[in-house]
């Protein structure tokens, strides 16, 4: 996957070089551009923003260095070989970032990321681009950022997990809390690891028993609490065909 960032911080997305992403990079399952917007700004100053139309708080972001800068990148993806570019546009306006929106992101080859700093980009922008290539406007969260770079991290490691062999355990990701499929959508519940004993507190029996079945059954129960305790709306939403008799009763 290719994965390209137009920013006005490019120090902002370093943390793309550690961890996962940055070892996903290191194998070639990731390829990641960063590009420093005021490449494409021309006046003295480097200008990329100005007073909003109608008025207003706060600074837009201008339609030029951001027509230039993705054209320019689009070329160079082009010309590369890369195809069927989506453009992901981070605004607390946009529809909300979800597990099953990584997974639809990580079926495609090639993410270019336009994070808006201030009041964010002039409509146009988005309007231009997506008359060509699909354009997403994810929020990550209910609150305002400074800058949608962060969200650009959230989305890739969300994304970049999901990549084929990423992953060491290709079964990590089945589990996962959100995930259709065996959990149902339900968040996950606790976990322990040794020692057994730890300032007093014990770990569930259940979990030494070896009774898999029990096990099972036990995790299903907590996943179902710690769902209805901090996501009720999970509950409400989940697919009941995901859901077993001792599921309901509880
Ligand atoms: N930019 C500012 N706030 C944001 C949010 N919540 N999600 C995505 N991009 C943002």
């Amino acid at each position: 996957m290719r994965l390209d960032v137009v920013t006005i911080f490019p120090e902002y997305l370093e943390p793309l070089n550690v961890s996962l992403v940055g070892k996903a990079r290191a194998r070639g399952q990731l390829n990641v551009h960063v590009h420093e917007l005021r490449t494409w700004a021309y006046d003295r100053h480097n200008t990329v923003d100005d007073t909003p139309y109608g008025g207003g708080p706060g600074m837009v972001m201008k339609t030029e260095p951001w027509g230039e800068a993705l054209d320019s990148v689009l070329a160079d993806g082009y010309e590369t070989g890369s195809r069927a570019p989506a453009l992901i546009v981070p605004t607390p306006s946009g529809r909300p970032f979800t597990q099953e929106l990584a997974v639809e992101l990580s079926g495609r080859p090639w993410l270019i990321f336009a994070p808006a700093r201030y009041e964010g980009i002039d409509r146009r922008v988005t309007d231009e681009y997506a008359a060509r290539m699909p354009v997403y406007e994810v929020s990550i969260g209910d609150y305002v950022l400074a800058g949608g770079e962060a969200a650009v991290l959230v989305v890739t490691e969300a994304v970049a997990r999901l990549l084929p062999g990423v992953l060491g355990n290709a079964e990590s990701h089945r589990d996962d809390s959100f995930a259709p499929g065996a959990m149902a959508g339900l968040l996950e519940g606790p976990v322990y690891t040794k020692p057994p004993l730890w300032r007093g507190r014990d770990i569930p029996d259940v979990l030494l028993s070896g009774h898999h079945g029990k096990i099972a059954r036990w995790r299903r129960d907590e996943a179902l609490k710690r769902t209805a305790a901090n996501r009720p709306d999970l509950i409400e939403r989940c697919d009941p065909k995901g859901l077993d008799k001792k599921d309901r009763e509880m």
